[in-house]
């Protein structure tokens, strides 16, 4: 920033001595501080010198930032689920380290020179592409979330995990690099009867998903690259289908192969699971979109407020997958009196947004909720109203509003309001 063109050094200090005088004092150091008068070990010394980190990692500091599973969750880690951080996190982009993994047959080391992806079925022509082939289409970057429709599942009775990095952290979003499903599909030329395409991953699992033509046609894409680098291993390396908005379960990982059809197939993960069972025995099916849904992730059970009384930033995150959330509210009393909160950073479709709302803690305990509202005027709806009109039987698909306990401490605890 060019010194002239930005507000005086003059003016920000006025400003900081009128509006954040009383801020400051509760941020006061006290005198003797020897943080401030010793000299700390990494001033006494040189540091590692250019290359002692050729793939640079976080600050040993910050080991605890890390996914975590829940082990009584599932049988076996080959077989599970691991969560994202969302508490340690904040603007929009997840890292790639910390994207969440679900994987059904653990996570397949592919070797890319290797890997083909073939496209077949009712074509005019079906192919067989490497990964340099696949490159030589017209290539785009999107950023997407992905959410499980599994996401907050356990959460379906009442309140259960302690903390959003359980209750939330099937989520992330990334920025992809690719190229269009629909250009590669052109090079095939699907036939007039194509409606319906199976994708097919190359891990032991090899998980298929039926996908409409309608969808594949609009926005999916057949990703290489996250967040600029080469997709992880975690996350489908060498590449992976993005289908912007829709239940993570689609985003087939270590995509092989792609079959076009004239119906769905009807396999496992679109019967057995991904189903949601109503109260009259009947189950919803296809249920590809994933509603709009927000939580704060701090402060929340794992990120518990230690500072006292005063200054306090709440924040979370909201997404739809229908478009993007103009708009969050949060109440700090249960639900009685409801605050716009500010949105802040990028907002952009089928992605992630962040909210803020800041304000003075009076050390009284709170009962946090966020409410996203979607760009289609869709609003978050209470656990009870879900289970209202989709019963007791209900894992996947659950966006209701999450609530957290925060008590005259700091901490914070999952509940839930009636
Ligand atoms: N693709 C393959 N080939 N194998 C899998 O086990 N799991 C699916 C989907 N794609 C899976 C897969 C599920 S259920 C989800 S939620 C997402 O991948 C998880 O993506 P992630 O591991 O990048 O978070
Ligand atoms: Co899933």
């Amino acid at each position: 920033m060019s010194e002239h063109k930005g507000p005086s050094r003059r003016m920000l200090l006025g400003a900081m001595a009128a509006g954040g005088a009383a801020m400051m004092t509760g941020m006061a150091r006290a005198a003797g501080d020897p943080a401030i008068t010793e000299l700390q070990p990494w001033m006494r010394s040189l540091g590692d010198g250019v290359d002692a980190h050729p793939y640079g990692m976080p600050s040993p500091f910050e080991a605890h930032v890390k996914r975590r599973n829940v082990e009584w969750l599932t049988a076996d880690p080959v077989s599970s689920v691991n969560f994202t951080p969302i508490h340690e996190l904040d603007g929009i982009i997840t890292p790639n380290g910390l994207c969440f993994e679900r994987h059904h047959s653990g996570i397949a080391r592919v070797d890319p020179s290797l890997h083909r992806l073939m496209i077949n079925g009712l074509v005019d022509r079906e192919i067989v592409f490497t990964m340099d082939d696949l490159k030589r289409f017209p290539r785009y970057n999107r950023i997407h979330f992905l959410e499980c429709a599994a996401n907050s599942g356990m959460e379906w009775r009442g309140a259960q995990l302690n903390g959003c990095q359980f209750t939330h952290g099937m989520i992330h979003n990334v920025m992809y690099t690719g190229v269009m499903l629909r250009d590669v599909l052109a090079a095939a030329g699907v036939k007039p009867t194509g409606t319906w395409l199976l994708a097919e991953g190359a891990d032991a699992a090899a998980m298929t998903r039926s996908i409409p033509m309608e969808k594949a046609l609009d926005d999916c894409m057949i990703a290489f690259k996250m967040n600029g680098e080469a997709l992880r291993p975690e996350q489908g390396y060498p590449v992976r289908l993005v289908v912007p908005g829709w239940e993570g379960n689609m985003w087939v990982k270590w995509l092989r192969r792609i079959e076009i059809g004239d119906q769905p197939w009807q396999h496992r993960e679109e019967t057995s699971k991904y189903t949601d069972l109503l109260p009259d025995g009947r189950a919803r099916r296809f249920t590809y979109e994933m509603d709009a849904k927000s939580v704060i992730t701090n402060p929340s059970p794992q990120a518990p407020l230690t500072h006292g009384k005063g200054p306090t930033v709440l924040t979370g995150i909201a997404w739809s997958g229908r478009g993007t959330i103009p708009r969050v509210d949060v109440t700090l009393d249960g639900g009685r009196n409801w605050h716009q909160a500010r949105m802040d950073g990028p907002s952009l479709e089928k992605s992630m947004h962040r909210f803020y709302f800041d304000f003075d803690w009076d050390g009284r305990p709170l009962l946090l909720q966020s409410r996203a509202h979607d760009s289609t005027g869709y609003v978050q709806p209470t656990k009870d109203a879900l289970r209202a009109i989709r019963g007791p039987d209900s894992i996947y698909h659950n966006n209701g509003i999450q609530t957290w306990h925060v008590d005259e401490r700091g901490e914070a605890e999952n509940v839930e309001v009636g």
